[in-house]
């Protein structure tokens, strides 16, 4: 069988709210996620033996049982219940790692989608889902990608029918040596504002319909200039760390920005722009502190779908 290839786009979020803390630990969630085209590729070729091998050219990502890809493929095969399967994975990475970016998961969702074809499972996509949301929260989303609404822990999504959304593209920036670890994140909330977590099934429901209905989903739908985007762990993480701080300074001077943020978990910050010319114009114009800071800079364009096959092995 010919190699299957599955593309793996990143996603930024345009919305997180953290509305309460879950009876399994886990935080009840109301975001607004959105796919843009910076993105990984997966190539997979079957392989005789029963092993699952993972290579990439990023020497610093894991290519053991830690790593979401080997993670996906393993719990796939258990669940068919088809141990002789084996499968060579070649990664290449393009999503800037521990980012907030979903690059990993987004890997994970790849493999998913990409040993399905690989192994003519056709488990579809509401197993494909199920799959997804047991190897993590943001993963139900990368499969699906575009514009969602995503409640409870992430995983549960609903389309945002976004006839033009005004954000075309980002100016995306990371510094290498800041990272922010996601349950730590989601800790320091916790400790700063459980007080004020909403624990009643109406009232989490209260704040869905207020996203539903507000005006970023509505900015989305062309109806209207973009809010303040709300991200409740950037509130938590940006004090506490100095690049993030100055990032969002610098983001927000860029000539035509719409808004600025930082994206889930952090550390990546990003610009909204009515287009990639005028994000790329953002670059150009920030160039300089950007690099005296030690920033990484992207530019890329919202939009698109999850994780999709380019080739499906036929
Ligand atoms: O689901 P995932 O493994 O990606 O989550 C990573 C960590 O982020 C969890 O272990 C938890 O600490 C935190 N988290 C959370 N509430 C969510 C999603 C993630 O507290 N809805």
């Amino acid at each position: 069988m010919a190699d299957v290839t599955v593309r793996a786009p990143a996603k930024i979020n345009l919305h997180l709210e953290v509305l309460g803390l879950r009876p399994d630990g886990y935080h009840e969630l109301a975001m607004v996620m959105q796919s843009i085209d910076l993105a990984d590729t997966l190539v997979l070729r079957s392989t005789a033996d029963a092993t699952i091998r993972l290579r990439s050219d990023s020497p610093e990502l894991p290519s053991d049982g830690t790593n979401l890809i080997v993670r996906a493929a393993e719990l796939l095969r258990s669940r068919v219940g088809l141990p002789e399967l084996g499968v060579d994975i070649t990664l290449h990475k393009r999503i800037p790692i521990g980012a907030g970016l979903a690059g990993g998961s987004s890997d994970g969702a790849a493999a998913l989608v990409g040993l399905d074809a690989l192994w003519g499972l056709s488990l579809g996509t509401a197993r494909l889902h199920g799959l997804a949301a047991a190897l993590g929260s943001d993963m139900p989303f990368c499969l699906e990608g575009g514009t969602q609404l995503c409640f409870g822990r992430g995983e549960r999504l609903e389309p945002v029918t976004a006839a033009g959304a005004p954000g075309q593209a980002v100016l995306l920036i990371k510094h290498p040596e800041a990272s922010v670890s996601t349950p730590w994140a989601y800790g320091r909330c916790r400790d700063l504002r459980g007080d004020f977590y909403l624990d009643a099934e109406e009232d989490f429901e209260q704040r869905r319909q207020a996203l539903r209905r507000g005006p970023l989903v509505a900015a989305l739908a062309g109806q209207g200039p973009l809010p303040h985007l709300r991200n409740d762990l950037q509130a938590v993480v940006e004090p506490e760390v100095e690049s993030i701080r100055a990032g969002l300074d610098l983001l927000r001077r860029g000539p035509g920005v719409l808004a600025v943020a930082m994206s889930g978990s952090g550390p990546s910050l990003f610009a909204l722009h009515p287009d990639l010319a005028t994000a790329e114009a953002a670059r150009a114009a920030l160039a300089e502190p950007l690099a005296a800071l030690g920033f990484v800079a992207w530019c890329c364009r919202c939009g698109g779908s999850g994780v999709s096959l380019v080739t499906d092995g036929s």
